[in-house]
């Protein structure tokens, strides 16, 4: 036997359970849960293809949709028409092998942020990934009266996951009994007419975020988290704006009024 095939493979390999194309640049799909594979609601973990013979596999970082008691783990993805590894991704289906990194981490978690009484899950595009996990984790609701879940895209149709959020996630196995009344869904859209339109940055700047939520005109540090994900500037620039509120900077080790992670390099 080869030092190789002697050491433990770093991961799990899963199946593909379901697959969900929303639009042509976006999906979602599902894959089996490893027992041993722990992680905390919010968190990103590497995943990948089975490489060919004598190649290494193309690794990305996934935000887990799925939340952490779930059995499935489910993922939402970009299609990037010549990316690395989503070229080959959008076309798995059902029965397909998936690679899971064993070691999942991240920010977007819960215990990173001190206790209040509004959540703020702000994120654009594929942004949205995490908050469908912390959603859907009880744990959010035992520690949140509110959540907000903000989606900032740019066509309607890259609102995925309406549906599920409009109905206050009241059909939700973990959290149906207790989102529903407590759940806000405020999405936003960019390029074309919609009943919220323009950038979470512009919509927090002029106030017709907290107007519309039927707040004051900023974020309140003594009462409000924020946890934000989405592209770099989207999110350089929110987290400007939320300090000016008064918000400190959470992590791990010190935890914060809020939190934010890139979903991309962009
Ligand atoms: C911590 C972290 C968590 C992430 N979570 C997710 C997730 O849950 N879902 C997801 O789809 N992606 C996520 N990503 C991005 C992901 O790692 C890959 O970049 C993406 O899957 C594309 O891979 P690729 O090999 O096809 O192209 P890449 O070579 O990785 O990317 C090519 C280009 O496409 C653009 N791009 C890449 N990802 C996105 C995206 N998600 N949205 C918009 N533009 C993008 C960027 O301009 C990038 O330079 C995450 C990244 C990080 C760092
Ligand atoms: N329908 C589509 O064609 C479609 C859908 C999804 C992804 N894509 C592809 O995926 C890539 C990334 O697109 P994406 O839509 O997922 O992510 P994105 O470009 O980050 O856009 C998501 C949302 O974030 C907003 N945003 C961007 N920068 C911001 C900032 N600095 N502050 C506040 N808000 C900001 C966008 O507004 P603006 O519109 O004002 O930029 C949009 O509403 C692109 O290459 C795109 O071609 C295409």
């Amino acid at each position: 036997m080869t030092d190789a095939a002697a050491r433990p493979s770093p991961f799990f390999h899963e199946r593909v359970l379901w697959v969900r194309h929303w639009t042509d640049s976006l999906f979602s799909f599902a894959t089996t849960r490893n027992e041993a594979f722990r992680f905390r609601s919010g968190e990103f973990v590497m995943i990948g293809l089975p490489p060919a013979e004598g190649e290494k596999p193309i690794l990305r970082a996934y935000s887990i949709a799925s939340p952490m008691w779930a059995e499935e783990l489910e993922f939402y993805s970009i299609k990037v028409p010549d990316g690395p590894l989503t070229s080959k991704l959008q076309m798995i289906q059902p029965g397909d092998e998936i690679l899971v990194g064993k070691k999942p981490t991240g920010t977007l978690v819960l215990d990173a942020l001190k206790g209040g009484e509004r959540l703020f899950l702000i994120g654009s595009g594929t942004g949205l990934a995490p908050w469908l996990s912390v959603a859907r984790d009880p744990d959010t609701w035992s520690r949140f009266g509110q959540v907000i879940v903000v989606h900032s895209v740019r066509n309607v149709a890259d609102l995925a996951y309406r549906e599920l959020f409009e109905s206050g996630l009241a059909d939700d196995p973990l959290v149906g009994d207790e989102a529903p009344g407590r759940l806000v869904y405020y999405p936003t859209v960019t390029r074309e007419p919609f009943r919220t339109q323009g950038r979470i940055t512009e919509r927090i700047r002029s106030g017709e975020l907290f107007r519309d939520l039927g707040m004051q005109g900023c974020f309140d540090p003594a009462r409000d988290r924020v946890m934000l994900c989405g592209s770099m500037a989207m999110i350089k620039e929110t987290a400007e704006l939320i300090e000016a509120c008064g918000l400190k900077e959470g992590s791990n080790a010190e935890p914060g009024d809020y939190v934010l992670e890139r979903a991309f390099v962009g």
